[in-house]
């Protein structure tokens, strides 16, 4: 048997890079090992995935040497970046000048970098319908991400571009579900008017992922977006609805009073909402939901999602 290829996860801890090592642990095919990197090596997460048959090496994004060692030996690496540590996204693009330069150091044939749109290529920053934020982003935390395409491409590296969407997850862990209203009615706020969200479950951004990895090179040198079901406010609130047993209701805002809630982040979330709204045929053409099937034939629908979820999304 030919030993098999070692992928390096960045973010093994976290809902991205956890969802990989996962999908690759669980390949009958075996034809990959997973090397978990955390900061952390005796962490309980970090354990976690040493028992389900991890190889768990340390390094941090913001030292590029510990990066090298990582993925030293490596064929296949993931990269992520981590914006809600920090908010900052000089610092998000530093940590991916690092894994670009570290993957071309340890001469990985295939990184997919998740990334997302730099939205300044469609509201440039002079364009008053959204508040340009932290001086030259109209939306930080997609467009670093975007802007850093750039450093893999330049470093010669053989990048698969990954356009995630959505996680559904954030209605559990990222305080994105419905709350109660004034009148104790379960309300789903997004300003995203009556257009559609890619959304997807985060274990599905792994799961698509191996499939690119298992591709061999076909999707190197591509941009590929991926979501589970391209859902209007109405139709996350009736789903939710459903699998909660309670009504909730679609609170469509506009962008500006979802920027004024005053949450970290509020602005930022503002304003991609509002992208995604303003924009949303571009945006959810590129998240093609045939190509994210045939990555990964356990896709989950948001009904699919809902059944394994909905009782861990916290109502208050
Ligand atoms: N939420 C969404 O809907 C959504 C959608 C699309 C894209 N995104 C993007 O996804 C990214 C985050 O990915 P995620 O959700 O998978 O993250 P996550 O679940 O928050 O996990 C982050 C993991 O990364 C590790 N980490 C943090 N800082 C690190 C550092 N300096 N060096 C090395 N590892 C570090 C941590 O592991 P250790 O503590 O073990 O080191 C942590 O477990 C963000 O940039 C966000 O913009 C989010």
């Amino acid at each position: 048997m030919s030993p098999r290829k070692v992928i390096a996860v960045v973010g093994a801890t976290g809902a991205q890079g956890g969802a990989l090592v996962r999908a690759i642990l669980n390949d009958k095919t075996g034809e990959f090992a997973a090397r978990a990197i955390t900061r952390d090596p005796a962490s309980s997460k970090a354990s976690a995935l040493a028992k389900l048959g991890a190889e768990v090496v340390a390094a941090d994004v913001d030292d590029v040497e510990s990066l090298k060692r990582a993925f030293a030996g490596a064929y296949g690496a993931y990269c992520v970046t981590f914006f809600w540590a920090h908010f900052s996204p000089e610092k998000e693009a530093a940590e991916a000048a690092n894994m670009a330069a570290a993957a071309k150091h340890a001469g990985v044939q295939h990184v997919i970098w998740s990334t997302l749109e730099d939205t300044r290529r469609w509201i440039p920053l002079g364009d008053t319908r959204m508040p340009t934020l932290k001086d030259k982003y109209k939306v930080p935390h997609f467009d670093a991400k975007g802007e850093s395409n750039k450093v893999f491409l330049d470093a010669g590296v053989p990048t698969t571009l990954l356009h995630t969407s959505f996680y559904w997850d954030n209605f559990v862990y990222f305080g994105a579900g419905p709350k109660p209203g004034p009148d104790g009615v379960l309300a789903l706020t997004m300003p995203m008017g009556d257009k559609r969200l890619p959304g997807i479950a985060a274990e599905d951004i792994g799961k698509c992922a191996l499939g690119i990895f298992k591709a061999k090179g076909e999707y190197i040198g591509k941009s590929v977006g991926i979501a589970g079901e391209h859902l209007t406010g109405a139709q996350l609130a009736a789903g939710l609805t459903r699998a909660l047993g309670r009504e909730v209701r679609y609170n469509d805002v506009p962008p500006a009073v979802y920027r004024s809630f005053g949450f970290p982040g509020a602005d930022d979330m503002g304003n991609m909402f509002q992208f995604k709204r303003d924009f949303n045929a571009d945006f959810v053409a590129a998240r093609s939901l045939e190509v994210s099937r045939r990555l990964n034939p356990e896709l989950q629908t948001f009904d699919t999602w809902l059944a394994r979820n909905a009782s861990k999304i916290p109502l208050e």
